[in-house]
């Protein structure tokens, strides 16, 4: 049994990586650079969107799309046809967008899916670094009430899912509870052991920043889904405790990992 795991450099890739390590499974990854590829795996050099000499006998898959759009999707999948394949996707793949798409695509190859599908990654909250350092994040929505989730659990869930029968399940993958975006900025505050504070900025402001990185069409719906989490916050799921037999990590662990 083979594991290929792609995007293993980053975030929850690279605990993915040292779970199935742990766990005594054969892994392969798929990197860009194969300097930065994690010790003691198979690194094959590719991308994401044509992964076939890397999918070459393997069984099973952790699949990440880094991408605004799923234009490929379907090409990207095939040399994972008949394999299990589990995705790293996002809550709102119910609603269509591009991770409802690469739902889609994968079902359409593989009937041994399972969908991760996280509310957001703690490791969001690393954009916010370099004004947590200087004592002062300015963002929009400091009420929105998040329920972001520690890579180390999405990877946990992971591993799981690629070892053990997890066939046709779509599990929600959160923190513990749903915590404000500007208590996030106090607890990243006393990992630092110097208070952070938030200062509100306006929602057109948030908008302009986030769309010049990342397109306005991405930043007016993630500001608009921001200010409907101050009223109703996202949801807490079991699903954690539940697969992995453990506790969520909650976003004071994460922030002292990260910035203490
Ligand atoms: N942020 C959220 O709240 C949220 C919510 C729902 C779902 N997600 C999903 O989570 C993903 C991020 O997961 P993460 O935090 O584990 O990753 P990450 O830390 O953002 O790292 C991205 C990984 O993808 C690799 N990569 C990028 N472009 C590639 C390409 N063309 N071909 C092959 N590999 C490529 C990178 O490799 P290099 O080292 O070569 O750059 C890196 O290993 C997002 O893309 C999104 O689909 C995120």
């Amino acid at each position: 049994m083979t594991t290929l795991v792609t995007g293993a450099t980053g975030h929850t890739g690279r605990h993915v990586v040292a779970g199935l390590k742990a766990a005594g499974v054969r892994t392969r990854v798929l990197v860009r650079d194969k300097s930065k590829a994690p010790d003691g795996v198979d690194a094959v050099h590719g991308d994401i969107t044509d992964p076939a000499r890397a999918a070459e006998g393997v069984d099973a898959v952790y699949l990440l799309w880094p991408f605004f759009t799923a234009d490929g999707i379907e090409a990207a999948v095939k040399p994972f046809e008949g394999k299990k394949i589990v995705y790293l996707s996002a809550m709102s793949a119910e609603a269509g967008g591009v991770w409802g798409d690469v739902e889609a695509a994968v079902r359409h190859v593989t009937d041994d899916w399972t969908f991760l599908r996280v509310t957001g990654l703690a490791t969001n909250a690393l954009a916010w670094a370099p004004q947590a350092r200087a004592g002062v994040v300015r963002a929009a929505y400091g009420q929105a009430k998040r329920s972001v989730v520690h890579e180390r659990d999405v990877a946990d869930m992971a591993v799981k899912a690629l070892t053990e029968d997890h066939a046709k399940q779509i599990y929600l993958v959160t923190g513990p509870e749903a915590v404000a975006q500007a208590e996030q900025v106090r607890l990243i505050g006393e990992a630092l052991g110097t208070p952070v504070t938030w200062e509100e900025q306006p929602p057109e402001e948030a908008v302009a920043q986030l769309g010049a990185a990342l397109g306005t069409e991405f930043a007016e719906s993630a500001v608009h889904y921001w200010a409907s989490l101050v009223e109703d916050p996202e949801p807490v799921s079991l699903d954690v405790p539940r697969v992995t037999g453990h506790p969520a990590r909650p976003f004071a662990e994460w922030a002292r990992e990260h910035f203490s």
